[in-house]
């Protein structure tokens, strides 16, 4: 099983399937709101045109919420990460026609892209919607969401930033909030100062059509 530094990995790589329209997106618009970091620290300043609270969302799928968040909320700027290339094509093509300057996506392990690129006190709040639950067993281990990764993002949330987590997956839910206790690093609150609506994820609509309930997680970084 392949590893970044203690960490294993929560995704199989894959290439997926692209339609000519992703591949092409992808191909034209990358250079517009793509980031290639390499082992650079990201500056938000330059990356993005307005100076204003930034939002990162892990694991946007084909990118359908992230869209519908930036339009809903020019007062903020969205970085998306996500591994599966012909979702970030669906999204550049979706940004793109919208005229979007608030989005900027990366195409990396979140994991690395926090332990290589981003600054302490980086993110006002943090996205994971429908994270894969990973339900066998023996797979809870590829799991996003465990305590190193909760340390690391804590490093990366400005003081009482919040961690917005959503599943369809109710032994995942369970996981979560134990685990999110036992980091000790986070205190539950009610409702989400960022987002007033959630969009709904097309991973959340396959839940819908399974007949799983949707649980919602909102936390904020604890000061001390
Ligand atoms: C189940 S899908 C949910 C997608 C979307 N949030 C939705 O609700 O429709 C989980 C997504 O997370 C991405 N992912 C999983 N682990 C990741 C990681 N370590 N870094 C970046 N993306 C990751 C996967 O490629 C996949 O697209």
């Amino acid at each position: 099983m392949q590893q970044t530094s203690s960490f294993i990995r929560s995704f199989v790589r894959r290439e997926g399937r692209f339609t000519k329209a992703q591949r092409e997106a992808l191909q034209q618009h990358w250079p517009h709101y793509g980031i290639d970091p390499e082992q650079q620290q990201l500056n938000f300043e330059t990356l993005f045109i307005k100076k204003q609270a930034v939002v990162l969302d892990i694991g946007f799928g084909n990118g359908e919420s992230l869209l519908t968040l930036a339009e809903q909320h020019p007062e903020l700027n969205f970085l998306g990460v996500e591994v599966y290339r012909p979702g970030i094509g669906n999204l550049l093509r979706n940004a793109y026609d919208s005229k979007l300057e608030n989005i900027r996506v990366i195409n990396t392990d979140v994991v690395e892209l926090l332990q290589n690129n981003i600054a302490a006190s980086s993110f006002s709040a943090v996205l994971i919607w429908f994270a894969d639950p990973w339900p066998k067993r023996r797979h809870h281990k590829r799991r996003l969401i465990q305590v190193p990764f909760l340390k690391l993002l804590a490093e990366k949330l400005v003081p009482e930033g919040e961690l917005n987590i959503a599943t369809d997956w109710q032994p995942y839910a369970k996981h979560i909030h134990e685990t999110v206790k036992l980091s000790g690093l986070y205190t539950d609150i009610p409702a989400s100062t960022f987002i007033q609506q959630r969009p709904q994820t097309k991973f959340e609509r396959r839940g819908g059509r399974l007949g799983h309930n949707i649980s919602e997680q909102i936390y904020i970084l604890k000061t001390s």
